[in-house]
């Protein structure tokens, strides 16, 4: 019986999508509130019984590496001035986790990125979260994917219901249902962005992947594809060649956090959540003259 305790966290991205903030500070590391994008993902894996986590960085992305480091300074003063509740949680986020961390040097795509961490991983089955794909959910995603992954014991990929040519900027599967309710689907192929009339169906593939060091074999086999850089998508093409593969469509709500609008959006429904910040965030929004 194989078990996950591996998660990898690709962070090696430019983020062109979100410049200028990007250019001096990973995108990983933009506030959501007052938590780095980074940290729900990190508590997801976390909450989903991965604790080792491995990010896979690049140049500019030392923020990441200090976030999840002890901060002697800071918790000094903090301690000198009486601020146990903040000191708490500083500590806290160093304490969470281990955290080994491999340079990607150059952005050569997230197939690539995810090949870097493959001595790391070793040979087990391993998690990898696009922290990017910010899910809100009763039951954190990974979870849910490692219960289909005990039961499956092969590679299990999230995905998601799109409908309409919002398809177009997925990686999208073609698959036959495997459950009654709904939400789990063998794999059968796969297509990266197809256009709405070649999409094998309406479920696109998000950012959270169970999968097997088969993967690493297989990365290694590939050619560079779209834009010059190693597609995972293709990678899990050549894979379900050996292997079988699930598609499961979890339950929760995912914030495109890498992009601009699903950034703000994500921010307004999370501040809204928050027991200090949901009142007075609420009254401001419905005094907003919306035209
Ligand atoms: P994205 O497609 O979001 O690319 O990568 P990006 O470069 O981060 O952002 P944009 O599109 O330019 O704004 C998906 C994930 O893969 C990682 C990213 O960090 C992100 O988590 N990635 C991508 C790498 O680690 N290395 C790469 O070479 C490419």
């Amino acid at each position: 019986m194989m078990k996950v305790c591996k998660a990898v966290f690709p962070a090696a991205g430019l983020g062109t999508r979100f410049l200028p903030a990007t250019k001096a500070q990973p995108k990983e590391m933009l506030p959501l509130v007052d938590k780095p994008i980074i940290q729900y993902g990190v508590e997801e894996a976390l909450a989903a019984g991965c604790n080792q986590i491995i990010m896979v960085t690049g140049r500019g992305k030392t923020a990441i590496e200090d976030h999840f480091d002890h901060s002697f300074e800071l918790e000094r003063i903090l301690e000198e001035k009486g601020k146990k509740d903040l000191l708490k949680v500083v500590r806290q986020i160093s304490d969470m986790i281990h955290v080994a961390y491999v340079r990607q040097k150059e952005a050569l795509g997230l197939g690539h990125a995810v090949l870097t961490a493959r001595e790391l991983v070793g040979d087990a089955p391993f998690a990898v979260l696009l922290a990017d794909d910010v899910i809100d959910a009763e039951e954190p995603v990974l979870k849910q994917m490692m219960r289909v992954f005990e039961e499956k014991q092969c590679s299990v990929i999230a995905t998601q219901i799109v409908e309409g040519p919002a398809i177009s900027a997925y990686g999208v599967i073609d698959a036959k249902a495997a459950s009654s309710n709904g939400r789990l689907y063998q794999v059968y192929n796969m297509v990266e962005k197809p256009a709405l009339k070649d999409a094998p169906s309406n479920l696109a593939i998000i950012g959270r992947y169970i999968l097997t060091p088969t993967v690493f074999d297989v990365l290694t086999q590939i050619q560079a594809g779209a834009g010059g850089e190693l597609q995972l998508t293709d990678a899990l093409k050549l894979l379900l060649k050996q292997e079988k593969m699930y598609a499961y469509v979890y339950e929760g709500k995912r914030h495109d956090t890498g992009d601009k609008l699903g950034f703000l959006k994500a921010t307004i429904e999370f501040a809204l959540k928050r027991d200090d910040l949901g009142g007075p965030m609420r009254e401001y929004l419905r005094g907003l003259k919306l035209n």
